[in-house]
């Protein structure tokens, strides 16, 4: 499988995953980046591992609300920032399981399969707890003023030893992964600090080792080199990043407030009609998306990303068709409609309600049978130039005007289906008539 768009078939297949971010930050619940944002050393920060004790942390329960909610796979954050490894390592005490005896890795990995999701890892290449991850610009120690002298002794090889070694043991230590979510890479220079690059990781090397110990993985691109897909964060591309180059498989990411770890004050939640809206625009631009859940400092699911996941789980529920197996459509893009198309079908997902009519370019004649996806009932169409048999036309006052050749009209209830985003599911014709 050495090409991308093979390796990651399954994942523009499913086109909607769950991303995991569970560490002991989440304990301190002030953003993943707390230790840095808030300038806290390893000596105090690692203290707080005494009182990691994620006991509502339950893989099975996060699995099960991540296929409910239609999606194919789930990402956890086997370590981030803050070096914490959430897995059996043999390199370190500093894990879940020297703090409180548990690999949540393999939890999830387990939990995930049950479930029938494929299993994504993230792996955070920056790591704050190391004694010899140098100093940089992201750094909790880059203000102290004494940086200098700590960054003196530290040796980056050795924690590229170090690295290398702890992603061997998760490749090696838990069956097949699917999904290796590296992150990340900043070779700029700020504030008088050096960033960290390609060579800082050995990102040739690393990816070697990875595609050697798992041939089918898929790698995102965050090593600094080219990958299997391009990851966008936390805004909405409009289109395929870098389309005007060869077709690159992409997936966006998204948080529910801002923030991937556990952020107790923080309220800023997109409400679930905007994440489907979020989903559908997204499949519509080709991509597949990885929505967030920041579990608490107990591991269980807060009651805002259980309370989403469960509306969209609701919404997918009569609309999946619309998203897993679809794509960007081969239609003209018509404002207010988002657009998918799984083979000879294609989904308006409507994000406003016009009165009775909307108009569509280029459909006109190709469509055999129009319906709402939610409860499969038919709306009525008409091709430009074709009156439907029966009606009165010299009533003219009260007929819409005739559109350019080969538009469709579709003929809409006034009362808006009671659904997140209404769908219409079009069958379209083999060939367009002659
Ligand atoms: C960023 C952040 C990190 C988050 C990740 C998710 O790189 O540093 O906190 O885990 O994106 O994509």
């Amino acid at each position: 499988m050495a090409d991308p768009q093979d390796r990651t078939a399954w994942l523009r297949q499913a086109r909607f995953g769950l991303f995991v971010h569970v560490g002991l930050y989440s304990t301190l619940a002030r953003h993943e980046w707390v230790m840095s944002n808030e300038r806290i050393g390893v000596e105090e920060y690692q203290r707080y591992a005494d009182f990691f004790d994620p006991d509502r942390f339950d893989a099975r329960t996060i699995a099960r609300a991540a296929r409910q909610a239609g999606m194919g796979y789930a990402v956890l954050t086997a370590k981030h920032h803050e070096g914490f490894a959430l897995f059996d390592t043999h390199l370190s005490d500093f894990s879940s399981m020297a703090a409180c005896g548990r690999d949540l890795v393999a939890e999830f990995v387990a939990a995930c399969r049950e479930e029938g999701l494929k299993v994504g890892l993230y792996y955070s290449l920056i790591d704050w707890h190391h004694p010899d991850f140098t100093i940089d610009h992201q750094h909790p120690l880059r203000d102290h003023p004494d940086a200098a002298a700590l960054d003196a002794g530290r040796d980056i090889s050795r924690y590229r030893t170090f690295l290398h070694g702890q992603v061997r043991e998760l490749l090696t230590g838990y069956g097949p992964i699917d999904y290796l979510f590296y992150d990340f890479t900043y070779p700029w220079q700020k504030d008088g600090w050096a960033g960290k690059g390609p060579q800082d990781w050995d990102s040739d090397g690393l990816l070697a080792m990875t595609r050697d110990l798992q041939p089918g993985v898929v790698v995102n691109d965050r090593l600094g080199i080219p990958g299997d897909v391009v990851t966008p964060e936390q805004y909405q591309p409009a289109a395929s990043p870098g389309q005007d180059g060869p077709t690159l498989v992409w997936e966006v990411c998204h948080t529910m407030n801002g923030s991937w770890g556990y952020d107790r004050d923080n309220q800023a939640f997109k409400p679930p009609d905007l994440l489907v809206r979020m989903l559908v625009e997204t499949v519509a631009a080709g991509g597949t998306m990885l929505l967030n859940v920041g579990p608490d400092g107990r591991g269980a699911l807060t009651a805002q990303d259980a309370a989403s996941l469960r509306a969209l789980a609701e919404w997918m529920s009569l609309h999946r068709q619309s998203v897993v197996g679809a794509g960007a459509a081969d239609f003209r893009r018509t404002h207010g409609v988002v657009m998918t198309q799984r083979a000879d079908r294609l989904y308006l997902h409507l994000l406003h309600w016009p009165l009775k009519h909307l108009h569509l370019a280029d459909l006109g004649g190709r469509v055999a049978f129009a319906r709402f996806l939610h409860d499969g009932s038919q709306v009525r169409t008409r091709s430009s130039g074709a009156p439907r048999a029966g009606e009165n036309y010299q009533l003219a006052h009260i007929t819409p005007g005739e559109q350019p050749p080969g538009t469709l009209t579709i003929e809409l209830p006034v009362v808006r289906p009671d659904v997140a985003v209404p769908v219409i599911e079009l069958f379209l014709r083999q060939s367009p008539p002659g």
